[in-house]
């Protein structure tokens, strides 16, 4: 315990931490009115920016000089200009835009969730009627329509570690279960012309799936299962399937339970892909990301949290699959395992 000590807390790291709400508030304020947009062909003065976003003069510069506070604009004093870098992220237009990640990150549905933990660490698990469990969950389009920035170099690894995929002749069977986005399958799919892609997720999220589906050139050959996956019939058997980034909404037993289930829909010899962020054995300190979002889980799901990532292998080993192979890349949180159907 005496090595490796954090640095002493002052009262400074405090009210960092503290003020740290009120610069999500500011940058979601910002996205929300296209403030950046209105930046987007030169300086401009308040009043001007006021105009062009629909909104209050006072109020808008009061917002500017917090967005300049907080270094996302420049300012002369009169007149404000975005800062290096916030044309490319945070003006719409742009192909980098990142505003929308918004929706995400900075989203009601995350805040309304986490200003209950301490109700959820008293009651153990979620105290929202509404949360991340529940079925057709609005949240989950935002998520499928928008995913992170962790996703396309994942689905990337994930189609290096399977392709090419062994014979000749026949098609590719692919189930990705709670898919979202459903990237992952379908990023399979853009590099193997013989891979057909079962996306399953509640309806509201595969009509996003649907589209995202199309926009990539897949759609012919990619297939919806909508439903409850612990209950709709999976159909199969398949060559690879995918679970990823919905074990930690659940206890080790019900995710294990997910993953039995799994298993009886895929065939002797073929592959799961278990994608999950997970806690690495070091100081919390060293790698937090695992632990904050473990704190979401709790406030966001009756049994949830990120497991180690043993628990995750002995989960998969459990199933009826092989000891996965584990892999990862720096800077990226989630984890990969790959592992032979026994
Ligand atoms: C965090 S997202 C993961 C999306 C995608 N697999 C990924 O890795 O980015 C969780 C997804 O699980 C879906 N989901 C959660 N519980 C489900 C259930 N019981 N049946 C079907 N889908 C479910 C949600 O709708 C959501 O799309």
């Amino acid at each position: 315990m005496t090595e490796d000590r954090a640095p002493a807390v002052t009262r400074q790291d405090l009210l960092t931490m503290m003020s740290s709400v009120r610069r999500t508030g500011i940058l979601r304020a910002g996205v929300e009115l296209k403030v950046f947009d209105a930046l987007a062909g030169g300086p401009a003065a308040p009043e001007a920016v006021a105009a062009s976003c629909g909104a209050d003069p006072r109020g808008t510069r009061i917002l500017l000089n917090a967005l300049a506070a907080t270094g996302l604009l420049e300012t002369d004093g009169d007149r404000f200009l975005l800062a290096p870098g916030a044309e490319s992220t945070l003006v719409t237009t742009h192909p980098d835009y990142y505003g929308h990640a918004v929706r995400l990150a900075a989203s009601d549905y995350e805040w309304d969730a986490i200003k209950r933990l301490a109700d959820a660490v008293r009651s153990g698990g979620t105290v929202m009627e509404e949360n991340a469990e529940s079925p057709s969950y609005a949240f989950w389009e935002d998520f499928a329509a928008l995913g992170t920035l962790n996703t396309p170099p994942i689905a990337a690894l994930v189609a290096d570690k399977l392709l090419p995929w062994p014979g000749e002749q026949g098609e590719l069977k692919v189930l990705d279960v709670a898919c979202g986005h459903g990237l992952y399958g379908y990023t399979l799919a853009g590099r193997e012309p013989r891979a057909h892609v079962w996306s399953l997720d509640w309806p509201n999220v595969l009509a996003v799936t649907e589209a995202n589906a199309e926009r990539l050139g897949v759609r012919e050959r990619a297939h919806f299962i909508a439903g409850d996956m612990f209950d709709v019939p999976l159909e199969g058997p398949y060559d690879v399937v995918v679970v990823a980034n919905v074990l930690h909404h659940f206890s080790a037993g019900r995710a294990g339970l997910l993953l039995a289930r799994v298993a009886e829909a895929v065939r002797p010899g073929g592959k799961l892909v278990a994608i999950a962020i997970s806690t690495s054995d070091g100081h919390p300190r060293h790698d937090p990301v695992p632990h904050l979002f473990s704190a979401l889980m709790l406030a966001w799901t009756s049994e949830g949290q990120v497991h180690p990532v043993s628990a995750y292998e002995d989960m998969v080993a459990s199933a009826g699959f092989a000891r996965p192979k584990l892999y990862t890349l720096p800077h990226n949180p989630l984890r990969v395992l790959i592992a032979d159907r026994l």
